[in-house]
């Protein structure tokens, strides 16, 4: 089929060079010239692991082309994905005005009958406001359905999520039309759920919402469990053993961040105050991801008091590994009370500093190599779970920081392993070690 991805960015890029590469004809259109630019030279303007070499391919091959033109990428396409982004605004409801602009130009420049999908996250509601935006401004003899397509990829692992997923979402109104992007997925194998546009719409956000809640949960409890004396890694384990439980996402950390669970959770709030129903439960998860971001800050005060003029090593930027997004990264929380409290940063990350210089340009220093961010530290918070980190002789802290004092947001290391080592170490519902006694004050 010919297809037009609007957006090229983590879901539209992906989306498109994995159409492509099923052997449909995918034209790319993004507003941001430079990054059409990179594109068409066969680089991918953000890391994702296995994305690029299928870009190469698909572009080598003629399947997928890059444009800015809304005329030229929507003129003869039989089917649309909008993948534009949905930003927060700052009262915490979806800035659509990319998707609304988006629908302008699909509406003023398509010459053929046309199925338009929506990717993007956007509020129950939108896909209805969509489809008025092309009853008022598409000629009059065409033909438009709007399905909503909810994506679920996970930065990191989005190739593999595409042809992977769990689930795929078609919200429509139309069987036709329905059917027609059901037999686009087919070939997947992946199990399709078919419903009617607002319920898709809310699959999204119930789902993002929920994960969110989990990983709140299991933080209140790795907090608790440090009170009470017990280990946040034997309680989850014990846990997640219970099928009507399961394991995943009850890992205790530094909370979320991301460009989906902060902006999703916000936004259903607000969708479910628009409708008079307070939505306290996801108010609650929400308060208790922003009140875990500081944890590691408040903990290395408690144990050490004044940070003033120290050096911390902050190791990972990204809000997760395998990823240089760093939107909404609890390494931006951290850095920004790290220098409140008036210490000198250096960060490590493999991949993510052009994009943290790009927001907070040279408050700190940055670093590739994570020896380089421990020399002479005085203590070395871990915010991204990245291998590089996780694979890390325990030598490193104990040559190259003045002292070993590590905190820990991701619990990356066993306590039975580091325990070996003189290192203070501070983790998140895990006893505290702290052999190193001077440590207890700098
Ligand atoms: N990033 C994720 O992991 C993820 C996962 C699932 C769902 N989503 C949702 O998918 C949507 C897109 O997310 P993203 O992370 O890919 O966003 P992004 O910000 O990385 O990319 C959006 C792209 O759209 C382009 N754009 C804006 N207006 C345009 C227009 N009128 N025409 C063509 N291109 C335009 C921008 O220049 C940008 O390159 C959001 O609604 C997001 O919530 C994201």
């Amino acid at each position: 089929m010919r297809i037009t991805v609007a957006g090229a960015g983590n879901v539209g890029l992906v989306t498109a060079v994995c159409f492509a590469e099923a052997g449909h004809q995918v034209t790319c259109l993004d507003t941001q010239k430079e990054r059409i630019e990179i594109l068409e030279k066969g680089h991918s303007p953000f890391f994702e692991p296995g994305l690029e070499p299928l870009l190469e391919k698909n572009l080598a091959n003629g399947q997928l082309r890059f444009s800015t033109s809304p005329k030229q990428a929507y003129r003869d396409a039989e089917i649309i994905f909008i993948a534009v982004g949905t930003p927060e605004k700052k009262d915490g409801a979806v800035d659509l005005s990319y998707i609304y602009i988006a629908s302008y130009h699909i509406a003023e420049n398509i010459e053929n009958d046309v199925i338009v999908c929506t990717k993007s996250t956007v509020p129950v509601g939108t896909n209805e406001i969509i489809k008025q935006i092309f009853q008022n401004r598409k000629p009059h003899h065409l033909k438009v359905d709007v399905v909503s397509n909810p994506e679920f990829l996970r930065e990191g692992s989005a190739i593999m999520d595409f042809y992977l997923g769990d689930r795929i979402v078609i919200g429509a109104d139309n069987p036709e039309a329905a059917s027609i992007i059901e037999q686009l997925y087919l070939p997947l194998k992946i199990p399709i759920v078919v419903t009617d546009i607002r319920s898709a719409e809310m699959i999204k956000y119930a789902s993002n919402a929920f994960l969110a809640t989990k990983i709140s949960f299991i933080n209140e409890i790795a907090n608790l469990c440090e009170k009470v004396g017990a280990n946040i890694e034997e309680v989850s384990y014990g846990m997640g053993l219970d099928k009507r439980i399961g394991p995943n996402h009850l890992h205790p950390g530094i909370g979320y961040g991301g460009s989906c669970f902060p902006k999703d959770t916000k936004a259903l709030v607000q969708l479910a105050g628009n409708v008079q129903h307070p939505f306290e439960l996801l108010e609650s998860v929400i308060k208790v991801n922003q009140h875990q971001h500081s944890l590691l800050v408040r903990k290395a005060k408690e144990m050490l008091g004044s940070l003033q003029g120290k050096k911390a090593a902050l190791l990972g930027l990204a809000f997760k590994p395998e990823t240089d997004d760093i939107r909404e990264a609890v390494s931006l929380t951290i850095i920004k009370e790290l220098l409140e409290e008036g210490s000198l940063v250096t960060a490590y990350d493999p991949i993510a500093i052009p994009n943290a210089h790009k927001l907070i340009g040279n408050s700190i220093e940055y670093t590739t190599n994570i020896r380089e961010a421990l020399k002479g530290a005085d203590f070395a918070f871990i915010a991204t779970e990245w291998d590089q980190i996780k694979h890390l002789p325990f030598d490193a802290y104990m040559t190259y920081m003045k002292e070993p004092i590590i905190f820990d947001g991701r619990n990356c290391y066993s306590l039975k392993d580091i325990q070996r080592y003189p290192i203070t170490y501070v983790s998140i519902g895990r006893p505290t070690i702290s052999t190193v006694k001077s440590a207890q004050r700098l």
